[in-house]
């Protein structure tokens, strides 16, 4: 895996890539546990990208939110496909992502090829899902 470092303006260029997100940069800040890429979109949501230390490979994604008013339109599709691009330009093996298995987003996310990695099916708490990525080696 890379070194978030390095890959701020790669990210921020690929952002502008997509038309909709034009106004959307990705600042990559340092934790005393990894990396976090934070993007924010104007008036439409945000979705944090964590990449923790001491799960090599790994990226994590948190704090995906689409604003209520802008709900059903695409835009959370776009900034979880906005998570995996990143997450393939930074040469992880696999994108993660956390759920509560009582409410609709982890339906979402296993058609989306994420699936169950350990835990308990039956926990009330989240569950963690991985996506294995194709990455570029
Ligand atoms: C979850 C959330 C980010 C989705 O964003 P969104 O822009 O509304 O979603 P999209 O319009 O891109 O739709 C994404 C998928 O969810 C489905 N979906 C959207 N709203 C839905 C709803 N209310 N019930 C069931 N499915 C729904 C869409 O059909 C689509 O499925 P597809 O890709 O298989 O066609 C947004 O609803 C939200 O911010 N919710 C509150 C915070 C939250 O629950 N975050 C997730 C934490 S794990």
């Amino acid at each position: 895996m890379l070194d978030p470092q390095n890959y701020s303006i790669v990210a921020i260029g690929m952002v502008q890539s997509i038309r909709t997100f034009s106004d959307c940069d990705i600042l990559p800040q340092k934790w005393n546990w990894g990396w976090k890429f934070y993007c924010y979109i104007p008036r439409i949501g945000q979705v944090h990208l964590n990449i923790p230390s001491d799960q090599p490979g790994v990226a994590v994604i948190s704090d995906l939110v689409v604003h209520k008013y802008a709900r059903g339109k695409g835009y959370g599709r776009r900034l979880l496909s906005l998570c995996e691009k990143l997450a393939n330009l930074l040469e992880a093996d696999a994108l993660g992502i956390w759920a509560d298995p009582g409410d609709w987003p982890i339906d979402w996310y296993r058609r989306s090829g994420f699936k169950n990695r350990g835990g308990n099916p039956e926990a009330t708490q989240d569950l963690y899902l991985e996506k294995p990525l194709k990455t570029q080696k």
